[in-house]
């Protein structure tokens, strides 16, 4: 690896600063947490293919218009993105009843939601992601009302056209995670699709068997895990031929 700056690690990526002013590093590691760094592990190959995943998926999502933090994929564990200023939330999409809404309101995992819902969680490792309001965080100024408005419309084209892609390749989206970044364009502020999304951040069932294609298998123990985002990275026609490197 260059010598170049580390900007920052986080449980499953590190940033670096990249060649050109504004521009970041995105380095995917195998490492793998859940709740809040309690459980650590690795999932041998995940960052290969977290890469790759999100590179195909960010890519569709530019093209259809939506104004992603993606440049380009710079090798197997890195892509260059745009330098954003992160707003400090975890926006979470749900179509079916899951993970901590299961928990939270006492329901079975596996109910179709009648409309989807998007949840908002006040990023801070301390704090455990706290579930928040749009009240919170606007009263904050972790992001402006026309920030949400934005956030908000952005995130449901978002899940309408990721819905149908997964469903193309035999795939039902749970939920997800997404997270956004504001970027300085003509003078003013723009909101505009950061991180990744990957099995990391999705929930994905097999549409014919429920079976979990994602970081559940982690969370819960469930074997397979590699298998599981291998399969996912070769039903969107992106799975390299050594995970390894
Ligand atoms: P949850 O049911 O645990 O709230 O998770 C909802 C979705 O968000 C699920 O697809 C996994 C994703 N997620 C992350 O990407 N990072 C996180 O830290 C958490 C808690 C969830
Ligand atoms: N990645 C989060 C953590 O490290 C939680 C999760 O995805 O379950 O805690």
């Amino acid at each position: 690896m260059s010598r170049r700056k580390q900007i920052y690690e986080g449980k499953a990526k590190v940033l670096f600063e990249g060649s050109e002013p504004g521009t970041i590093i995105q380095y995917f590691k195998d490492d793998a947490t859940a709740f809040n760094n309690q459980k650590k592990g690795v999932i041998t190959g995940k960052g290969v293919l977290n890469n790759r995943i999100s590179e195909y998926l960010m890519t569709k999502l530019n093209d259809m218009g939506i104004s992603t933090h993606f440049i380009k994929r710079l090798n197997m564990r890195e892509q260059l993105v745009r330098k954003v200023e992160i707003i400090p939330l975890e926006v979470v999409v749900r179509n079916t009843v899951a993970g901590s809404l299961a928990e939270r309101l006492g329901l079975k995992e596996g109910y179709n939601l009648p409309r989807s819902i998007i949840e908002f969680f006040y990023k801070s490792d301390e704090l455990n992601d706290p579930l928040v309001t749009e009240e919170h965080i606007t009263a904050f100024d972790w992001a402006s009302a026309q920030e949400m408005d934005e956030l908000v419309s952005m995130t449901l084209r978002i899940n309408d056209f990721l819905s149908g892609l997964f469903f193309g390749v035999g795939i039902k989206l749970i939920d997800f995670k997404l997270e956004y970044g504001r970027v300085f364009v003509d003078d003013q502020f723009k909101v505009i699709l950061a991180d990744e999304i990957s099995p990391d951040s999705c929930r994905l069932w097999d549409l014919n068997t429920n079976e979990k294609l994602d970081k559940d298998r982690f969370r819960r123990d469930l074997g397979s895990a590699e298998e599981a985002y291998q399969e996912v990275a070769r039903r969107l026609g992106v799975l390299p031929e050594n995970t390894n490197n």
